[in-house]
């Protein structure tokens, strides 16, 4: 077997599930361990009752698998400070809170702007950025722009309630011709709800919301 008919790959189902092959890791976002298979189905629409496995629920419900053309806009912004250039995409962005929790100074929603790239040293900066699983964070010093965050291995992370993390280079095979924006870190959508789909928007925290 050749080393790439060994790499995990993910295939998005048409109207169906993420079909994973050759995975070597794959948890829950607090670090605990999932049953992994050779070949996984993961839920993808959010109804499930084995999440984050699928169970075929996705075959008796309507959701809008496709994007959604009220989704938001895809458009780059930057924080430019003394050292650091913070590149922030919204569209991309999972809402996860990684930045906001871990470094308040500079990734504070109640300032404008929300980002100030002079906040904090420029080590807790890029150290925070690269805890972005969603690829909505990246950075500039010196005029070179860094995307790609060199995890140690290919890794899924995923939560019941929705956001499916694949941290580490897993390839994204969707037939519908979605692609990731870095490819070595990327969040898919596992509520069903996401208008960016197949990746999460932010949505499942609606979601999450109106089922309590
Ligand atoms: S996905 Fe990235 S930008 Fe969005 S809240 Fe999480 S860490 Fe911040
Ligand atoms: S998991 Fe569906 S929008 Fe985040």
């Amino acid at each position: 077997m050749s080393k790439e008919d060994s790499n995990p790959v993910i295939t998005v189902a048409d109207r169906g599930p993420y079909i994973v092959v050759n995975l070597n890791k794959f948890e829950n976002l607090h670090g605990r361990k999932y049953l992994l298979k050779p070949v996984m189905s993961l839920c993808r629409c959010g109804e499930s009752k084995d999440k984050p496995y699928c169970d075929g629920a996705h075959n008796s419900i309507e959701i809008d698998w496709e994007k959604n053309s009220e989704r938001t806009e895809y458009k780059w912004k930057n924080y430019v400070g003394d050292e650091i250039i913070i590149h922030f995409n919204l569209s991309l962005c999972s809402h996860n809170g990684a930045c906001r929790d871990n470094l308040p100074e500079v990734f504070n929603l109640d300032s404008r702007p929300w980002i100030n790239a002079n906040g904090s040293s420029i080590g807790n900066i890029i150290e925070t950025i690269k805890k972005c699983p969603s690829g909505a964070l990246s950075y500039t010093i010196n005029n070179q722009k860094f995307t790609e965050y060199n995890y140690e291995e290919p890794i899924i992370k995923a939560s019941k309630k929705g956001p499916i993390e694949v941290l580490g280079g897993v390839e994204l095979k969707d037939p519908k011709g979605n692609k990731p924006e870095v490819k070595d870190h990327y969040v898919l959508c596992g509520c069903g709800w996401s208008k960016n789909k197949p990746f999460c928007d932010g949505h499942h925290l609606e979601k999450i919301k109106e089922q309590k």
